[in-house]
């Protein structure tokens, strides 16, 4: 069983533009630097991570299992929500390779488990992921972990945007789906509301009035691929297929020229948010709007010479 409600009730999805796509042996850092990363723009790099040990390993029964045989991690019998209540209130505690045994049993239903790679179990995983020659520095995001996995079958994640830091979603087995567009398009406040409260879940007519409004692009993501999701780009992901799959969202602090961009609303709500109540956000936040607005200057002033 997958669940499809993520990519079925978006409209657009149809008429979806399409990912700019490079072969990994094509993609140099310079080209994913400055044509991608730099410009916010999203981009699939075909079998971008099959040099990854994992890639051979981790789809292999028993592989995984032993490596998690004592480890407990949440199990859902859901998709990934993009309510985060919901997932704590659903959230249960299960043993990972018996989760994983139950997975690759055939049972018919849609099962989700995220793993930490910070988790004493799992921290040897990190041998079998060797990096990308086409990302020459990576440095600690500021949000997100180096890298978390997810286990699944038959589901996706609901739609979701990244605030900071930049992801490289690594398809380690199973194929996906993905639709994304950026949040800059004036319907951000009513998307929010949608898609964090999980509502298009639940009624498959709630964004038909913005059917004119969106402009999603769509990209099939295939095990050994690698996907670019730029910050605040909206996206959902689905699974296309029936196999208990593997993906690692793998995240780096974005260069200080974006990080916080404030024609993205979600960086202004980070704003607001921090000058609600006195606290360290109060000085955080401004101090990487300060280093932005100077990295912002540099930025356009190379541009302008053509560097
Ligand atoms: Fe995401």
């Amino acid at each position: 069983m997958i669940d499809e409600r993520i990519l079925k009730n978006i409209p657009g999805l149809d008429t979806g533009k399409t990912v700019t796509c490079i072969d990994a042996k094509d993609m140099d850092a310079k080209t994913f630097a400055k044509k991608f990363v730099n410009t916010n723009t999203p981009v699939l790099i075909k079998g971008g991570l099959k040099h990854w040990p994992a890639y051979e390993k981790w789809p292999q029964p028993g592989y995984l299992e032993e490596v998690g045989k004592d480890s407990e991690v949440n199990y859902y019998r859901h998709m990934n929500f993009s309510s985060d209540s919901s997932m704590k209130a659903s959230a249960k505690k299960h043993n990972f390779a018996q989760a994983l045994t139950e997975m690759r049993s055939g049972l018919d239903e849609v099962l989700f488990a995220p793993v930490s790679f910070k988790a004493e179990g799992f921290k040897k995983l990190q041998k079998d992921m060797t990096g990308f020659p086409f990302i020459e520095k990576k440095p600690r995001p500021l949000a997100y972990p180096d890298a978390r996995m997810f286990v699944y079958k038959g589901a996706g994640s609901n739609w979701h945007l990244h605030v900071l830091d930049e992801t490289l979603m690594c398809q380690i087995h199973g194929n996906k789906r993905v639709a994304l567009f950026p949040s800059d398009d004036g319907n951000y406040k009513e998307l929010k509301e949608i898609f964090y409260s999980d509502a298009l879940l639940k009624d498959e007519n709630c964004m038909a009035h913005l059917a004119d409004k969106i402009e999603p692009y769509v990209v099939d993501v295939e095990a050994g691929d690698t996907l670019y999701i730029p910050p605040n780009w909206w996206h959902g992901v689905q699974p296309v297929d029936h196999e208990v799959g593997m993906t690692i969202p793998y995240c780096w602090r974005s260069p200080y020229h974006k990080i916080s961009n404030l024609r993205y609303p979600a960086i202004r709500d980070l704003y607001k948010d921090a000058f609600k109540k006195p606290g360290l956000p109060m000085l955080v936040v401004p101090f990487y709007g300060l280093i932005t607005l100077f990295a912002q200057c540099i930025y356009r002033t190379k541009l302008l010479a053509g560097r």
